[in-house]
């Protein structure tokens, strides 16, 4: 009969999953690799900067969202739960694509909810529920910061020569935002004129 039991002479050592030892950082937050995309260094920094802060303020509206999402209440709960969740879903995206703009630029994205918390312009919201008029309040101001950076820094990428920044911030960011700012804004328009 053939033998079935383990061939060969390895040691079960070669499949041991060995942890690896923390400290070493391969990169510093603040610090840019140089990518061969005809940028100069400078230029990649620059957006970097503006991007990280755009970044930070648009996960900050990602999870604004999710709390209204669960929060909300009142006579416009069912329609808001399903619109917060869809803003959720395509400002998710956006964070992505920023996120991975920062790192093919040579940077390193802002990435965890405490670095994220120091970095944004936000204002952190109450953690107890607000009025539905209030949540939708609070969403509008968020995304008008955002417009406002982003047009800001789209324009100084455009002057450098970095349009793929500016094409990210015009055509994705802006355009995203603007359409959830109608949507939201909609909402606030009284039902009753006296
Ligand atoms: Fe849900």
């Amino acid at each position: 009969m053939a033998n079935r039991t383990a061939t060969g002479n390895g040691s079960v050592k070669q499949a041991q999953p060995v942890m690896a030892e923390e400290g070493k950082v391969l990169q510093s937050y603040g610090q840019l690799v140089t990518m061969h995309l005809g940028l100069s260094k400078e230029v990649c920094a620059n957006s970097v900067k503006a991007l990280n802060g755009i970044l930070a303020d648009t996960m900050t509206l990602r999870d604004l969202y999710k709390k209204h999402h669960w929060q909300i209440s009142g006579p416009t709960f069912y329609q808001l739960h399903l619109l917060y969740d869809k803003h959720f879903e395509e400002q998710s995206e956006l964070v992505d694509e920023i996120a991975e703009r920062i790192q093919l630029l040579g940077g390193i994205s802002v990435a965890m909810a405490a670095d994220v918390a120091e970095l944004t312009g936000i204002e952190r919201p109450p953690q107890g529920r607000e009025e539905a008029p209030v949540q939708v309040s609070r969403l509008v101001k968020a995304h008008e910061r955002i417009l406002i950076e982003s047009r800001k820094a789209g324009e100084k990428a455009d002057d450098a020569g970095d349009c793929g920044t500016n094409d990210l911030l015009v055509s994705s960011v802006v355009r995203t935002n603007e359409l959830q700012v109608w949507f939201l804004s909609e909402h606030l328009v009284p039902l009753v004129h006296q």
